[in-house]
């Protein structure tokens, strides 16, 4: 209890808010062809509007994407576009309704997340399989921006890699170098690792170890405590440079990692123990996440579920000189994750995920804000560009 009160004076002391809402809603809803078509999926079920919550962001361009996971039933499109205005704000299927139809495992079933990379190539995990809503394979699909976001890759993962039923890729980093990689977190309760996939050999293979899931401290969240399994979660890549890290953390946990990627990339390595010579626990975080990114001038911002806040650490310097960065209890509840635009903001999304996800949980019905966007003016870029 004491360590919570000085953080929070330290948050007082520290003064003006930072991050500022600039979208938030009640309930999500969509841009329906017709009303016929939107009073039919609100009678069949196939909208439920207080089972829908948006959670992965990112931004190309003027452009808010947001993926919106089948964690309930109802939720008529995973992966859209947001229209600007500040409140409720329609959310439109990306790239089509036609790619957001779920009756075929072929198109888009359950998006967590995604990234975009330098050249406007939109990486998407499709691999929420949890609470059974969903039970076609795991894949990770790429959409070309710049040319209405058609599908330029689909790469499939077999059960071995990521689990059809009870997998959860859950976030993901790309790093541009040796014809492209993408490291991915799998959050699974059946089998939680790390996941690399080559862009150019077009394959994956995925690291387990100890350090992927933990039970170090419960997560409580107003009372509630996230009755899950405690997994790989976030996951960060620092800015291009000889050695390139990626930092990951477990839900839940307050301890970081990282590895190199060049330990990564080596996927004969990746059959031996010898990688795991490549962890290092770097400390420990002010609180527990399950959101990490780091922008072009190495920050690492890291999520504090139970802080209702976001950390900031100079990965330069020593993990336990990050500071609490910025944090609202009312606001700022279950901070899940950030984005960044092209002119200096970064960006977090606040969703009350920690509800959604947990079947048993009831869910606010009471017309209060649930979801909001922030931007804070960071003056840099995401990881994906040097300083
Ligand atoms: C959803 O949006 C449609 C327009 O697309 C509107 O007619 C309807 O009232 C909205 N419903 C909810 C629950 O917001
Ligand atoms: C993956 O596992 C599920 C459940 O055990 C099974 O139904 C499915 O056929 C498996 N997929 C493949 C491609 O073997
Ligand atoms: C991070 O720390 C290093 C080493 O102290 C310092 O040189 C650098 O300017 C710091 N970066 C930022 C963005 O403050």
């Amino acid at each position: 209890m004491k360590i919570i009160y000085l953080i929070t004076c330290a948050a007082l002391v520290s003064g003006a808010e930072k991050f500022k809402v600039v979208r938030q809603w009640t309930h999500l809803n969509y841009t329906w062809r017709s009303q016929a078509e939107y009073k039919d999926a609100l009678k069949t079920g196939r909208y439920v509007p207080q089972n829908n919550a948006p959670v992965g962001i990112k931004i190309y361009g003027n452009t808010l994407y947001v993926s919106v996971p089948k964690y309930r039933k109802g939720v008529p499109v995973t992966l859209t576009t947001v229209e600007n205005n500040h409140f409720n704000p329609l959310l439109s299927p990306f790239p089509s309704w036609e790619l957001n139809d779920d009756s075929d495992c072929a198109n888009l079933q359950s998006v967590q997340s995604m990234e975009i990379d330098t050249m406007g190539i939109m990486w998407v995990l499709d691999g929420a399989r949890i609470n059974n809503y969903n039970r076609c394979p795991t894949k990770l699909v790429l959409l070309d921006l710049n040319n209405g976001g058609k599908v330029i890759r689909v790469n499939v993962f077999p059960n071995e890699t990521s689990h059809q039923v009870g997998g959860f890729l859950n976030d993901l980093v790309v790093d541009e170098t040796s014809g492209g990689f993408a490291y991915i977190t799998d959050a699974s309760p059946v089998d939680p690792g790390l996941i690399v996939y080559s862009k150019e050999k077009d394959e994956a293979w995925k690291l387990r170890d100890s350090s992927m899931f933990s039970n170090e401290a419960q997560l409580v969240i107003k009372g509630s405590v996230l009755d899950s399994s405690y997994t790989i979660n976030g996951i960060a890549l620092s800015p291009p440079c000889d050695d390139r890290m990626v930092y990951y953390c477990t839900i839940g946990s307050y301890t970081l990692y990282s590895i190199p990627t060049s330990a990564l990339k080596n996927r004969h390595l990746a059959n031996t123990e010898e990688w795991r010579k490549s962890i290092t626990l770097v400390g420990r975080k002010l609180g527990q996440s399950q959101g990490l990114t780091i922008d072009s001038d190495g920050n690492l911002f890291y999520t504090m579920s139970t802080f209702y806040g976001v950390g900031k650490w100079n990965t330069s310097t020593p993990l336990w000189t990050s500071e609490l960065f910025d944090r609202d209890e009312q606001q700022m509840v279950w901070t899940d994750g950030f984005a960044f635009d092209q002119r200096g903001y970064i960006y977090l999304i606040t969703n009350y995920v920690y509800k959604f996800i947990q079947p048993k949980e009831s869910l606010f019905n009471d017309g209060r804000v649930l979801f909001r966007v922030f931007k804070y003016h960071s003056r840099t870029k995401s990881y994906l560009y040097s300083k």
